[in-house]
């Protein structure tokens, strides 16, 4: 069951609160009062008040004072304050609204008017908090939804990676096969001196600590990571490069990432690199189908309060009469595509990391830019 609306009366002369209570005593609310400006701030501050009748002439503290100092706080900013006073003149009544009462009722006043009055303002009230939570449980659900896009995203990626780990791995394994069966084929013919065995041990050492530095990126990219902080964003593009490096040799796609500005800037690593991969992939995916020789300058440069990180490519670009469109979800002109990549690139940059990316066709190709913030921002959407 709800709980009773709770109602302060304040005025400085009993005998009004004495008339206001006499009105509301029917209307199944819980009365409180309050005979001074002071009493009334601290009794606001201590109990769960839906609604103040506030009386504007009184000693020390005013009506006025009170519904200032009640709207400064995060407790009082909400309740509805119903001025009620003698005074009916313009001015008072305009004071009134703008230190914040929602209403004023003039003295004397009749039961139905008072009972009509705040009547109203509890519903409004409680439609204002119905439509509050709702919002709430909207931004929730979609923030959820969201996320888990993002996740499917990146496990449709999973495949790509797995290949990409293949072909990282082939070289070092390869290298490590041969090593070793030097060391084999040499101990057939001659005794194995302890530095010449060193020095095998130290390649394939290093050729494992590098398998193993690409599994770290890789399963660092799978993480679900939801920390904002400061990081390198040439050093987080330069990460996902890497990861992609041998597929894109086998394509004969050049890379290229250059930078004129401090790169340190604010968000989600995570979610920035999964931006930057799909940008690759895209790419990618257009030399390939239309056979190419792919290249990509990648530029980092200042852009005021934001970092921009330019991806162009020499792809022929977007087709004008789908550019608008390449940013919808589930748009897509690939044979296999979901056609949420870019949705989500969008969702990302601009939901999550209160930047952006855009595309426009420039020279030979699209250019893709991706701006970030450098700096945490108060106003921005933190899930
Ligand atoms: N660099 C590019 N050059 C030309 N067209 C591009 C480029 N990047 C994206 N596109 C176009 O934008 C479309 C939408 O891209 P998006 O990443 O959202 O989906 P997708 O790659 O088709 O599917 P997926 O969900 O698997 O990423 C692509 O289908 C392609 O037509
Ligand atoms: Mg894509």
């Amino acid at each position: 069951m709800s709980r009773k609306f709770t109602l302060l009366i304040v005025d400085d002369v009993a005998k009004n609160i004495q008339v206001a209570a006499n009105f509301l005593k029917d209307e199944n609310y819980k009365l409180m009062f309050a005979t001074s400006g002071e009493n009334a701030l601290r009794t606001i501050q201590e109990n769960e008040i839906d609604l103040i009748l506030l009386d504007i002439m009184m000693p020390g503290v005013d009506g006025f004072e009170v519904a200032r100092r009640v709207k400064t706080t995060t407790k009082g900013k909400n309740i509805p304050i119903i001025f009620v006073t003698a005074k009916s003149d313009e001015e008072s009544i305009k004071k009134g609204f703008a230190v914040g009462g929602v209403d004023y009722i003039t003295k004397p006043f009749h039961q139905e008017e008072l009972i009509a009055r705040v009547n109203n303002h509890l519903e409004l009230t409680v439609l204002r908090k119905d439509l509050e939570r709702k919002v709430i449980e909207e931004t929730e659900k979609r923030l959820k939804s969201q996320e888990m896009l993002i996740q499917t995203s990146k496990m449709a990626d999973m495949g790509d990676m797995i290949g990409a780990i293949a072909h990282q791995w082939k070289q070092p394994l390869n290298s490590m096969a041969i090593v070793v069966q030097e060391v084999l084929e040499t101990s057939k013919f001659e005794d194995i001196k302890t530095e010449d065995i060193q020095g095998c041990v130290d390649k394939v050492l290093d050729k494992v600590r590098f398998m193993s530095d690409t599994v770290g990126d890789f399963r660092n990219y799978f993480k679900l990571d939801k920390e904002y902080g400061y990081f390198d964003a040439q050093e987080a593009v330069q990460k996902v490069f890497n990861m992609l490096c041998p597929q894109f040799k086998k394509n004969s796609i050049k890379v290229h990432i250059s930078s004129s500005a401090e790169t340190v800037v604010y968000g989600i690593q995570n979610e920035f690199k999964q931006v930057v991969l799909n940008i690759l992939n895209n790419a990618r995916d257009n030399f390939i189908e239309k056979k190419i020789q792919g290249e990509i300058e990648i530029v980092l440069m200042d852009a005021k309060d934001f970092l921009s990180v330019n991806f162009q490519d020499n792809g022929g670009g977007v087709p004008e009469d789908i550019i608008y469109k390449i940013f919808e979800q589930n748009f897509t002109t690939k044979k296999n595509g979901n056609g949420i990549g870019l949705f989500m690139c969008k969702t990302i940059m601009q939901d999550h990391l209160g930047g952006d990316i855009t595309v426009t066709n420039k020279d030979d190709g699209a250019l893709f830019s991706v701006l970030i913030p450098k700096r945490s921002m108060n106003n921005q959407i933190i899930t």
